[in-house]
């Protein structure tokens, strides 16, 4: 399964200051772009490159240059937009699509209610933004969105993981990169990640 679980003491450590309960909004908001940034840096560990050559001051140079540029970034609202600033502070040249999906509390299965992606989105690669991977329903009907619209690679970037929404994630999309900094022990029984760090949310926006 292509599960990647980032393995780093930056992101150890502000994942522990996330999970605090004590940790406020303003906090909460610049590590989870700060946690972004790190995991988008291996998330894009594959992007395709080309050969280059510049000019330095001193000669020329044999380098590689992003080929393309061709990326979208579809934060699930609305926990996946405090992750757009950080991952767009690495691929500026990225659009950002947008997918609302909230998960229905007593059915917990995911409810679309709104949809707005780049009319060139089957050309692009797309990597969905989601904080929580609790029962999976959300971060799976994004992906079923998207490669609906014709996206051919897709990779999932969250913070904490639970092991059926990664098991029921691989079941129905076995080829979308899972990029985690954790995996949690389980889910309680109204779908809160346990220990998690909480509703990312309400903690991001501070309701
Ligand atoms: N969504 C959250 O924000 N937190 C969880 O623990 C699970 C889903």
């Amino acid at each position: 399964m292509p599960l990647t679980v980032l393995d780093h003491p930056l992101i150890e450590h502000k994942l522990t200051e996330l999970r605090d309960r004590q940790t406020g909004v303003a906090k909460f908001r610049d590590i989870v772009r700060e946690i972004s940034m790190l995991i988008c840096y291996e998330a894009t560990k594959k992007l395709p490159m080309q050969d280059a050559v510049v000019n330095t001051p001193v000669a020329e140079a044999r380098c590689r240059t992003l080929t393309g540029k061709k990326i979208a970034l579809v934060p699930i609202l609305r926990a996946g937009l405090g992750m757009v600033d950080g991952v767009l502070n690495l691929l500026p040249f990225a659009k950002v699509a947008h997918i609302g999906l909230y998960r229905d509390p007593e059915a917990l299965k995911p409810v679309a209610y709104y949809y707005k992606l780049p009319p060139d989105i089957d050309e692009r690669e797309c990597f969905i933004l989601d904080p929580m991977l609790a029962t999976g329903g959300t971060a799976s009907a994004a992906a079923k969105y998207l490669r609906n619209a014709g996206v051919k690679k897709i990779s999932l970037l969250t913070i904490i993981a639970a092991p059926p929404g990664i098991e029921k994630f691989f079941d129905e999309h076995p080829d979308v990169g899972l990029y985690t900094c954790a995996v949690d022990e389980s889910l309680n029984e109204h779908g809160y990640i346990v220990p998690g760090l909480g509703d990312a949310g309400d903690r991001i926006f501070g309701t």
